[in-house]
């Protein structure tokens, strides 16, 4: 364990969270920035319904301080929930934390010093960039392509790395920002490229349960559960995507070792998640209640990705590429060469279109030829006009450079 906050280290790309934070609830924009739930989605009835009929103690208890490791009936359900991921959840345990980030901020905390090594992929979640440049960590990312992390790349940095990393921080299914999911093969081969060489697996597990199609569904076995070999994968999973972020439920299943030092982290942070979010999220699981508000959410997610692509086809010009997910929140969108994010930006936020740059996911801060579109924030009815404007932006921002080319 190794890290006090009174050496907490400058973190470039804590002011793009800051700013996307600011951008997906900014009002009177269309907004393809936020990485949350659309407002009107959430289970408002069910949740209601649920504590008006909690027994009068369990209403008690939602106040009360609970056991650092969780509340025991919610990791019970989520043991069975679990399971049925075919994660190995009787050799492992459960720690219960404050959103999944609290998770990743924990595995940081108990692993990295200043200037030990954490890869990523490359482009990267914002929010774990941020959680590792704030421990000061040294940041490789890996780049992906649309089955996963590109095992060469990982093999030749591992090969030219003067000491050994923490962690490899990945997130299989339905990637954010990349929108893509890890074939079989390649949560395989990435299993078998680090057996027996003592790097930690952190796979973070947030969007797996929003797939489109039932027969995707295979995609997206967990590697933690496919894993034979002597690779530790610690795996991370949330219930803001399923049922919103602001209960800040999270979870972690690890080695029993690797929980242990994780509980005591936890116990420093914040002694416990609230015990009013839990029992609520327990009550959900136990009823069944999470399957039905699933069917609805793959559905209303499917349409609004089957409305941005067709948005984009119609409105794009040439040179422009996007891959179409499978299921999760996003699209990257991949510019004409020379054209920056950073600049589109410019001219789209002027007309009430906000998205986020490219540069935001790097690892370095650079790389700015991509931008992440959500569909799962912004109401259907603006999908088409929001991306008209975005690609009337981008134009512009086209034509200025031909201009500037011509001009040099
Ligand atoms: C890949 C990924 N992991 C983790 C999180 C954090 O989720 P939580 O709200 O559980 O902290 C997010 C949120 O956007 C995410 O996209």
């Amino acid at each position: 364990m190794a890290y006090s906050f009174s050496h907490m280290v400058h973190s470039m790309h804590a002011k793009d969270v800051k700013l996307l934070m600011k951008q997906s609830s900014g009002k009177d924009m269309i907004s393809f920035a936020g990485g949350m739930p659309n407002n009107d989605l959430f289970p408002l009835k069910e949740i209601e319904d649920i504590f008006h009929a909690l027994p009068p103690d369990l209403k008690k208890l939602c106040f009360q301080y609970g056991p650092t490791a969780g509340y025991p009936p919610l990791i019970k359900a989520l043991k069975s929930y679990l399971e049925k991921k075919s994660l190995p959840v009787e050799e492992n345990k459960i720690l219960i934390t404050t959103g999944s980030l609290q998770a990743i901020s924990i595995i940081t905390q108990e692993f990295v010093n200043k200037g030990d090594i954490i890869l990523t992929e490359k482009p990267c979640f914002v929010g774990a960039l941020t959680v590792f440049e704030t421990y000061g960590a040294k940041i490789i990312g890996i780049p992906v392509d649309e089955n996963g992390i590109v095992i060469d790349e990982l093999k030749a940095v591992l090969k030219k790395l003067p000491k050994k990393p923490k962690f490899l921080y990945v997130t299989p299914n339905f990637h954010n920002p990349a929108g893509i999911i890890y074939s079989l093969e390649r949560k395989n081969e990435l299993l078998e490229t680090l057996a027996g060489k003592g790097i930690l697996l952190l796979e973070d597990d947030a969007y797996s349960d929003l797939y489109f199609e039932q027969g995707d569904k295979h995609f997206k076995l967990p590697m933690k559960a496919l894993n034979k070999s002597d690779v530790d994968v610690i795996y991370t999973g949330s219930f803001s995507k399923i049922l919103g972020p602001g209960f800040r439920l999270g979870y972690m299943l690890a080695s029993p070792d690797i929980f242990d030092k994780a509980e005591t982290i936890k116990q420093a942070l914040d002694a416990c998640t609230s015990n009013f979010c839990q029992i609520l999220a327990q009550q959900f699981l136990a009823q069944g209640a999470l399957e039905n508000y699933l069917v609805f959410l793959r559905k209303e997610y499917r349409m609004r990705k089957d409305l941005m692509i067709q948005s984009l086809e119609k409105h794009m010009p040439e040179g422009v590429d996007w891959h179409e997910p499978k299921g999760g929140f996003y699209i990257w969108v991949k510019l004409p060469a020379g054209i920056r994010s950073k600049n589109v930006f410019r001219e789209s936020v002027k007309k009430g279109v906000v998205f986020v740059t490219g540069r935001t996911f790097d690892p370095k801060g650079k790389g700015d030829r991509f931008l992440r579109l959500s569909f799962a924030n912004v109401p259907k009815n603006e999908i088409d006009k929001g991306i008209g404007i975005l690609a009337e932006a981008l134009k512009k921002t086209m034509t200025k450079r031909d201009k500037f080319n011509t001009i040099s």
